[in-house]
């Protein structure tokens, strides 16, 4: 799945100018991050120099895995019309990208991000986009309230893995008590990331979710849940 071409564009113009020899040590540094899953207190994405380097090497494969999740969710759900979203772990703002792109009725959405300059890089992006009236937010989902009331849509791509693993299940009970209707979780396609979606799964089941995909399950509850897994 391509990224949208406003959104290429946005990119393009973010990397003018940039060396590729140092851009290619930064994204080499920021990979090897991401494949050690290194939780050692410091955001991956902890400069300016890290975002533009996660926006020419990462942003392609997460967009595509996470518009890919959406439009899942569009299928099993052609009803689905979501007016409200909140993405946490935002980043660059994938998340809300791939929602307007997969349901143009979206109108409004919370960003959170504990990357100052991450949220800057995403803010950025979408500066004379036609994207939906859009709140970004620094937290730290690992320690603060996620303060929203229920939204349509909930994602988190890719953030589980930076989470240390005590703080994950409340960190799922706040986005769960977030979600009015739909909630989507992506990880790597990585055992790791498998591990971690299975766990969720567990938790967000016993909570009352209704998991649309994969394996649906079988109750019905009120507010679903698909998980997926991309290859970041
Ligand atoms: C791999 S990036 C994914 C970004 C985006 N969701 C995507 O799919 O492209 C993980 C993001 O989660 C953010 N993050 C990690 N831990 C966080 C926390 N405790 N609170 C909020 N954001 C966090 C990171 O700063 C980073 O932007």
């Amino acid at each position: 799945m391509e990224l949208p071409p406003l959104l290429r564009e946005a990119v393009d113009r973010a990397l003018n100018g940039i060396p590729l020899a140092e851009l290619a040590a930064t994204a080499a540094a920021l990979s090897q991050r991401y494949r050690e899953e290194r939780r050692d207190g410091a955001l991956h994405v902890g400069s300016r120099q890290d975002a533009l380097a996660y926006l020419a090497v990462r942003l392609p494969a997460t967009y595509a895995a996470v518009r890919a999740s959406f439009a899942a969710v569009a299928a099993a759900r052609p009803d689905f019309t979501p007016r409200t979203a909140l993405d946490v772990g935002a980043g660059p703002g994938t998340a809300l990208w791939a929602a307007a792109d997969c349901w143009p009725d979206l109108a409004e959405a919370l960003l959170v991000e504990a990357s100052p300059v991450f949220r800057a890089c995403g803010e950025a992006l979408a500066v004379g986009a036609d994207l939906p009236r859009s709140i970004w937010r620094n937290a730290d989902v690992a320690r603060d309230v996620i303060d929203s009331e229920p939204r349509d849509l909930v994602a988190m791509a890719y953030v589980l893995n930076e989470l240390a693993p005590e703080a994950r299940p409340r960190v799922l009970d706040q986005l769960w008590r977030a979600t009015a209707d739909t909630l989507v979780i992506v990880e790597p396609g990585t055992p790791g990331g498998w591990q971690r979606i299975l766990a969720a799964r567990r938790q967000l089941v016993e909570s009352g979710a209704h998991v649309i995909a994969p394996c649906p399950h079988d109750s019905r509850g009120k507010r679903s849940l698909r998980f997926a897994e991309g290859a970041p």
